[in-house]
């Protein structure tokens, strides 16, 4: 059976980011629990063409490296720093060149970080209704995490940090569940 291909996705303009760490967190801990071939990309390896590209056609090289990963995975954690209440302009327009059917039935987990704590139902209000559109099969457990939860870049909060772990489990869960499903059944031999 081949790995389950786990991609992160971090709508983070510049590094260090809070919302990369977190999607990381959720990506590790998901690995820790299943034999993934688990990556992170971030809005730096999609680069500034990104939002310049108007149609997938004109989506520069890096750019649509990080759109064909999101359509080839198996399972998503998408991430994105809250912007004015909701995730990220660029976030919503690389999404909106995602193929409608790439993601049908896939597991995604979703994850958000903001300041503080006033947008914290962003996850369930703006990501749910986005990853519902597309048909996925979100797991239970959103992430969110404000600044105060990080000391020095690392995710410290331990209810955060215990919300990153279930939701990796569940993400885990799902992803081994469908590989199985999807397997070829070995065939008994005529009798
Ligand atoms: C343009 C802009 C708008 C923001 N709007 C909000 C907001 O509405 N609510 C909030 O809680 N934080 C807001 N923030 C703070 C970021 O969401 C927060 O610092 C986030 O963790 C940054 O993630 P990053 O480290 O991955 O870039 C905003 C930041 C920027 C730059």
């Amino acid at each position: 059976m081949t790995r389950p291909r786990l991609v992160g996705l971090s709508a983070n303009v510049q590094r260090p980011s809070k919302t990369r760490t977190l999607v990381d967190a959720v990506l590790r801990e998901a690995s820790a629990q299943a034999a993934l071939d688990a990556r992170i990309l971030d809005f730096v390896d999609a680069g500034s063409g990104l939002g310049a590209a108007w149609t997938r056609d004109r989506l520069p090289p890096p750019a649509r490296a990080v759109l064909d990963a999101i359509e080839e995975a198996d399972g998503l954690v998408v991430g994105s720093p809250v912007y004015k209440g909701a995730y990220t302009g660029l976030f919503k327009h690389l999404f909106d060149l995602v193929d409608p059917g790439a993601l049908a039935g896939k597991p995604v987990a979703i994850v958000a970080t903001g300041g503080g704590l006033r947008h914290a139902l962003v996850v369930e209000h703006a990501f749910r209704p986005l990853f519902g559109f597309f048909g996925a099969l979100q797991i239970p457990t959103a992430v969110y995490a404000s600044d105060a939860d990080f000391d020095d870049g690392v995710l410290t909060q331990a209810g955060v940090r215990a919300r990153a772990a279930e939701a990796g489990g569940q993400l885990a869960a799902l992803l081994v569940h469908r590989a199985a499903a999807s397997a070829p059944v070995a065939l008994a031999a005529a009798e």
